[in-house]
């Protein structure tokens, strides 16, 4: 249904989860642009979160001191002309976030239970107003659970490092293929096996393993899910 400046009136919400390097946020945001919906890199805010308590030097065994911290942080995705910035309190903290040490480290602030409660309200007030793609770990199955397409990407883990490595910041950090690979392996099980929110597909989620897939083809086939939904519902 079309209204008459030719946006679109019925809108959806479209949760992706799967585990690192799945390309869930080049997917997402490609579907996002096809549809003109607004893509949200949750991954991005817990990867902000860790930056600043790495910064603090705020130990995530130290949940107390975590919290706290976190009762003085605001993060806002906000999009921009070269796509979605992250601020953090103000501070744009985009290329940051991507550096190894918060990647290494993200997962254990990422299973604190308050932290999380904190993010997850933030990204449910995002996807209110419907027409989200929205990518993470739980998000079709704690943020948005009703979400009316939800994706589990998946992928080798072999593949997953491989196109880790090539979208590697060219900021000097240096790791090999073979240690990307057992650090994705490690990250996805530590987001796998924590108590709150674990990395699991929803049941009534649509598995794409992606492994001999292009980002096009995963984007068109997750589009199409999309309009065959709008088309029901609308
Ligand atoms: O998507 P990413 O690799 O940028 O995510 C970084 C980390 O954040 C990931 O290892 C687990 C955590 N995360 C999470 O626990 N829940 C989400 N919804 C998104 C990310």
């Amino acid at each position: 249904m079309s209204s008459l400046n030719g946006e679109r009136e019925f809108r959806i919400n479209i949760a992706i989860d799967g585990p690192a390097g799945a390309g869930k946020s080049t997917v997402a945001r490609k579907v996002a642009r096809q549809l003109s919906y607004v893509y949200v890199d949750t991954g991005a805010m817990y990867r902000a979160v860790t930056w600043d308590m790495l910064n603090q030097a705020i130990d995530a065994e130290n949940e107390t001191a975590v919290l706290e911290r976190m009762a003085a942080l605001e993060v806002e995705l906000v999009p921009g002309e070269d796509g979605q910035r992250v601020r953090l309190s103000g501070v744009d903290v985009t290329d940051e976030i991507r550096s190894l040490a918060v990647s290494r480290t993200v997962s254990r602030y990422a299973q604190i239970e308050g932290l999380r409660a904190k993010l997850s309200s933030a990204q449910r007030q995002m996807a209110l107003r419907k027409g989200v793609v929205m990518d993470g770990r739980d998000i079709g199955t704690t943020v948005l659970p009703d979400a009316e397409v939800k994706i589990f990407m998946t992928a080798t883990v072999e593949e997953r490092a491989r196109r880790r490595f090539r979208e590697l910041p060219q900021s000097g950090e240096t790791i090999t293929l073979e240690q990307l690979e057992r650090e994705i392996a490690e990250r996805d099980s530590l987001d796998r096996s924590r108590e709150v929110s674990p990395l699991v597909c929803a049941d009534d989620a649509t598995v794409l393993d992606t492994t001999h897939m292009t980002i096009d083809e995963v984007a068109d086939a997750i589009a199409h899910l999309a309009e065959r939904e709008i088309a029901q519902l609308g």
